[in-house]
């Protein structure tokens, strides 16, 4: 019989769910695998884990490092001593690494250290911008890992510049793509929209989780000011992340928030339900990376509350614009009026990575 590898999913954060289980249905069926989930447990309420779990029809976790929330260094310092102690007990053949969270780099670091082959799968994404922890995150993954999956070109080019060797370089598409295929026909059927009392491409989904749009009073009374404006216009769906739920307490914003007209703040909701909720929106307001991606794929207006993004090509060539908080009212105009125009998805946002993925796992692992 052919030996199984096995080969560790690390998965920790919300944005990491979607994107390991397309990879881990895929390498269970190929016989030769043994795909096993390592969750660090850095999102931990059902909400934010389980639900997703569920949705995407993956098992328990097989392993759990239960680090949970902490200061940056305390969460990467604990998914280190924790899957540090895993890696040595198991050694497996291979960790497959995902996005770009604190769990994404402490699990590289921990096993590259160890010399286990391992992948980053999106990698390459340069927002740019050294003060967002991602950027750290992405830019120290990179230069450890063995093996690169990048979503898009511009993702080749960023590894490139920054001198890593082409070989490692491995243009596999966007892992996004697959689980929203996969989960497609429950998504479509789930009735989100309708349940909410919502009319069907007149409301807009809001998120907001990034510490630079939440974590500063100031910053955040302003989008509050925004979104009750937007919400006087059009219906509003807000499903709070914890991190802004937290804020918005202590900036004592949530109470104005809540009792807006027109506006509908939840807590943050599972895959299928949220993507429901994305089909049928008329448009997006976030600050989301996968967000981003998800919308340029469905032809969906999106505006990134961000200055910059790592993933640039959903601006040349999908639906996302980037917006400062003050411009907020008049580009929500420009879209209301604008005609939709529909463009093809990135090259490779197919629903098809995780073959990709699997094929070349094969051919490097027996190679
Ligand atoms: C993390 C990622 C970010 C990703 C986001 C998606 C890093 C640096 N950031 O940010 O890239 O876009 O996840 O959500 O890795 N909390 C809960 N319950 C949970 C998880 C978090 O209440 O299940 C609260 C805790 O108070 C915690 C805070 O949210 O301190 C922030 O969580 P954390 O995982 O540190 O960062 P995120 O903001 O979620």
């Amino acid at each position: 019989m052919e030996k199984k590898y096995t080969i560790h999913l690390i998965a920790a954060a919300r944005p990491n769910f979607m994107k390991i289980a397309p990879l881990y249905h895929a390498l269970h069926n190929t016989g030769w695998a043994e795909p096993v989930i390592v969750h660090t447990g850095q999102h931990y309420d059902i909400n934010m884990s389980d639900a997703f779990f569920r949705d995407l029809v993956l098992p328990e976790p097989h392993i759990h490092l239960g680090v949970g929330s902490g200061t940056h260094a305390e969460q990467t310092g604990r998914v280190m001593i924790a899957y540090e102690k895993v890696l040595l007990r198991d050694s497996p053949d291979l960790v497959v690494v995902v996005g770009d969270v604190n769990s994404t780099v402490a699990a590289t670091l921990a096993a590259v250290k160890l010399s286990i082959r391992t992948a980053h799968l999106e990698a390459g994404l340069r927002s740019f911008d050294r003060t967002m922890p991602e950027e750290i995150n992405r830019l120290v993954t990179d230069s450890i890992a063995d093996w690169l999956w990048t979503p898009s070109p511009d993702g080749d080019e960023n590894l490139l510049r920054e001198g890593v060797a082409r070989e490692k370089i491995r243009r596999v598409g966007n892992i996004m793509i697959d689980s929203l295929e996969m989960m497609r026909a429950k998504i479509e059927a789930a009735g989100t929209w309708q349940e909410m009392g919502l009319s069907r491409h007149d409301y807009a989904v809001v998120t907001l989780h990034r510490p630079s749009n939440v974590d500063d009073a100031s910053v955040l009374r302003s989008l509050v000011d925004a979104l009750l404006e937007l919400a006087a216009n059009h219906p509003v769906v807000f499903p709070i992340h914890p991190r802004t739920r937290a804020s918005l307490q202590r900036f004592d914003l949530l109470d104005r928030l809540q009792a807006a007209d027109g506006m509908n703040c939840l807590d943050p909701l599972n895959y299928i339900r949220f993507m429901n909720l994305v089909f049928n929106c008329r448009l997006v307001v976030t600050d989301s990376g996968g967000i981003q991606e998800e919308t340029t794929y469905l032809g969906i207006p999106c505006i990134t509350l961000r200055d910059n993004t790592e993933r640039p090509i959903t601006v040349s060539q999908g639906t996302n614009r980037l917006c400062r908080v003050r411009d907020l009212s008049q580009t929500i105009d420009d879209i209301l009026t604008a005609e939709r125009k529909r463009q093809p998805p990135p090259e490779l946002w197919d629903g098809k990575t995780a073959l990709r993925l699997t094929d070349h796992i094969h051919s490097f692992m027996s190679g």
